[in-house]
């Protein structure tokens, strides 16, 4: 039998490549797209920009971020097929679901464009990033019955979306909360959904279904799940005076504080911190309901950092703020993930498309530590 191998369990500390996209501090709790870091992007950039710099590598110049502007403005409607689609599952499937399955469905109603493989991709990245917020609103919207609403191409992509969602232009505040959310989960490295979505493209499959990939991994409520599953925790923990009993309870029975603690970060994410900010801008013109959820998080937050934060390096995550400030913006919880899968799209072709540059299949080793030999019984002697 081979010797037993060093075993990196979910792979930790590997690296499979090489890329110039997201540089992530976690000792520092530092975060960098293409060179520039995600505090100065909140600050000043658009999610489009965002988009065009992830894909790019460089801030694009005005000309080209008009361009890329009406490009994107050009791919948002979805083709009644698509539609048709998410009708049909509209009532028994979960929106993560259906926005998997209507993203798998697209490249069927695409027109291949040019044939060049570059502009291909191109086109496809645009035509993915553009739609999936779209077919979040779709989704969304005939789940609750409404129609259908076209989108208003006089809009940003962050402000269209609440559009398209609610069937009213957003004010200018909720706009560009939502755009600097889209900017913070726009990329993140070689985390679990990325690294599917590089896994699949890896055999030559093609963009779409990379994409697709990619969305499955970040359902999970250890990776894009868990903004889902932090608010469900926030409303099990009911009230603030709750909260320190609810985590000794969890935390005694090795339960997860969901929100909280990353792989590569071992303190504070930088985009929680970011999320936290806009929490209290909101938080002051926010309902009863949201406030006393901001309030249990403060609380979680202090609890968390003080047993586990300095002791564990288990810190808050990109997922723990984010319930409630999409609450505030009138988005409802079963399109958080959905909402984060649409935002991470540019993260994952960017990468799928870097990574083709230079491919090679990814195929890791497990170690085998069953019998060998056995002897094959008829089923009658088993
Ligand atoms: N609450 C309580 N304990 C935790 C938490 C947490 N949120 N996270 C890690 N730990 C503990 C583990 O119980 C373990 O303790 P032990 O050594 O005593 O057994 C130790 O920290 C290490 O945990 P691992 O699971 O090995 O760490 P890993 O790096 O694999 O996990 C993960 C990272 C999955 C994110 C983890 O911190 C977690 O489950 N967090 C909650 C879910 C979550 O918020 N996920 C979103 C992450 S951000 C994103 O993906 C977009």
């Amino acid at each position: 039998m081979q010797e037993k191998p060093t075993i990196n369990l979910g792979l930790e500390g590997i690296y499979f490549g090489e890329s110039r996209i997201a540089m992530i501090d976690g000792i520092n709790g530092r975060l960098y797209y293409c060179g520039y870091s995600i505090e100065s992007l909140a600050d000043n950039s658009t999610y489009e920009e965002t988009c065009y710099l992830i894909l790019h590598g460089r801030l694009p110049k005005g000309e080209e971020l008009e361009k890329f502007s009406a490009m994107m403005k050009e791919s948002r409607d979805i083709p009644q097929n698509i539609l048709d689609l998410i009708k049909d599952m509209a009532k028994t499937a979960m929106p993560m679901d259906i926005l998997r399955t209507a993203m798998s469905a697209l490249p069927a109603y695409q027109k291949k464009q040019s044939g060049n493989p570059d502009e291909e991709n191109f086109a496809e990245s645009i035509n993915i990033i553009s739609k999936s917020t779209s077919i979040i609103a779709a989704i969304e919207r005939i789940r609750k019955g409404l129609d259908y609403i076209k989108p208003d191409h006089s809009l940003g992509h962050a402000a269209n979306f609440l559009y398209m969602l609610k069937g009213t232009a957003p004010d200018s505040k909720h706009a560009r909360i939502l755009d600097i959310m889209m900017i913070l989960h726009a990329e993140h490295g070689s985390n679990a959904s990325t690294f599917t979505a590089i896994a699949a493209a890896s055999t030559l499959s093609d963009l779409y279904s990379a994409i697709v990939a990619g969305i499955c991994a970040l359902k999970g409520p250890l990776h894009g799940g868990a903004d889902e599953a932090s608010l469900s925790m926030l409303y099990a923990i009911g009230e603030p005076e709750n909260t320190s009993t609810y985590i000794d309870d969890a935390l005694s029975g090795k339960k997860r504080i969901m929100g909280f603690g990353h792989r590569i970060y071992k303190n504070y994410d930088p985009r929680a911190r970011i999320i936290k900010k806009y929490l209290e801008e909101l938080e002051g013109d926010a309902d009863e309901k949201i406030r006393k959820l901001a309030k249990i998080e403060m609380e979680a937050e202090k609890i968390m950092i003080e047993r586990l934060g300095k002791q564990k390096g288990i810190w808050p995550n990109v997922d723990f703020f984010s319930g409630p400030v999409y609450l505030s913006l009138g988005i409802p919880k079963e399109i958080f993930t959905p909402l984060f899968a649409a935002s991470r799209s540019v993260g994952w072709c960017a990468h799928v498309i870097e990574y083709w540059k230079n491919n090679r299949l990814i195929r890791p080793l497990d170690y085998y530590s069953g019998e060998i030999d056995l002897e094959y019984k008829p089923i009658s002697e088993r």
